[in-house]
């Protein structure tokens, strides 16, 4: 078999896992594989992950070529306690409190990086990101590869992250060594990104799983908005994101539909019912976190039925999920 043959198909073994109490033995097998150089798409609490050993060039090279991800964009590493974590930053008392308060958690805190960490995992840059994530497949796999893993979310990039097993498999069967089938997640939208390089000012570099007002309330001051120097060490924000391939049309509540969508080949997603327009697909949230968990695999669910557009109601709140849920769609949107 050619070379290019085998890098362009390889064998990509599953396992199914209880991802309350994970077999130690499945684990193994998966940790052996993070440990030799390969890639591992496992669950954690807010979307699947791509993993790889964040401290092995070579492996995470590999994330970047499985995902078509732009090599300036930086991982987060994934660690199993806050002192893994102090090992590969410098911490400061704030993040700590931060950690040691909400870890595991859908929190991902960037700080200065010590030198283990290559550059190729934190896109060259001098500060890193790091997260303890809240599922016991992920926080085992971690333990069990005994490095802090390197994990983008486990999607092509540009698709919806993967909140179930069946879009993992979608997007990366033949592209990396194992999956683990750990289920639907918990949180359903990506970790909050903060940056803490300056324990006096707290940025939030990206809106997610973590709420605003509950980070806010430890560290006792407000998270700034970066200002437009500093958001380019979030390299992930300039690209666009989490889009399915057919349109994302925002709707408010209230508002009527526009005139140019016809609702007889449109999907709708939301939390109201509106009585006005009767779309072929629809999807109603009991709940904002509902709305979160569901937007992903319901983006894909409605790219693959043949809809000409989804319509995306506007969650109108602003506490819990909302901001993060607000990011992802108008991202989605193409805002
Ligand atoms: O919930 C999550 O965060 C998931 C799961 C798998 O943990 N991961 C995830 O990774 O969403 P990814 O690669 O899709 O998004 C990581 C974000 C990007 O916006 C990236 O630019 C930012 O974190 N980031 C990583 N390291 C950074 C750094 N040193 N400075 C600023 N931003 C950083
Ligand atoms: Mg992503």
């Amino acid at each position: 078999m050619s070379g290019s043959l085998h890098q362009n198909f390889m064998m990509t073994i599953t396992a199914a896992i209880d991802k309350f109490n994970p077999d130690m033995a499945v684990i193994s097998r998966a940790a052996e594989v993070i440990k030799s150089g390969g890639l591992v798409a496992f669950p954690t609490e807010t979307v699947y992950g791509l993993g790889a050993d964040a401290l092995n060039p070579e492996a995470v090279k590999k994330i970047f070529t499985a995902k078509g991800r732009p090599s300036d964009n930086p991982l987060i590493l994934h660690v199993s306690s806050v002192s893994e974590a102090s090992r590969i930053v410098e911490m400061n008392d704030k993040a700590l409190n931060l950690a040691v308060t909400f870890w595991p958690a859908p929190l991902t805190i960037v700080l200065p990086s010590k030198n283990e960490i290559p550059l190729i995992t934190r896109g060259g840059l001098s500060t890193a990101a790091v997260r303890m994530p809240d599922n016991p497949v992920a926080l085992s796999l971690i333990k069990a590869a005994g490095t802090p893993i390197a994990a983008p979310s486990a999607n092509i990039s540009g698709h919806p992250s993967p909140t179930d097993f069946e879009s993992v498999y979608h997007d990366m069967n033949g592209k990396i060594d194992f999956i683990l089938d750990g289920g639907s997640v918990k949180v359903g939208i990506e970790s909050t990104v903060i940056d803490m390089t300056n324990p006096e000012r707290a940025l939030m570099l990206r809106p997610g799983g973590m709420p605003r007002e509950l980070i806010e309330d430890v560290l006792k001051m407000r998270l700034e908005v970066p200002d437009s120097d500093s958001s380019k060490r979030s390299p992930g924000t300039r690209y666009k994101h989490y889009s399915p391939d057919i349109p994302v049309i925002i709707w408010h509540r209230g508002n009527r539909l526009p005139d140019n969508i016809n609702p007889e080949t449109s999907a709708y997603m939301g939390l109201d019912d509106p009585e006005n327009f009767k779309t072929a697909g629809k999807i109603l949230f009991s709940s904002v976190s509902d709305y979160a968990r569901g937007l992903f695999s319901w983006f894909r669910k409605f790219e693959k039925g043949n809809f000409q557009c989804v319509i995306v109601q506007w969650p109108e709140d602003n506490s819990g999920l909302s901001e993060g849920l607000k990011d992802r769609i108008s991202r989605a949107a193409g805002k």
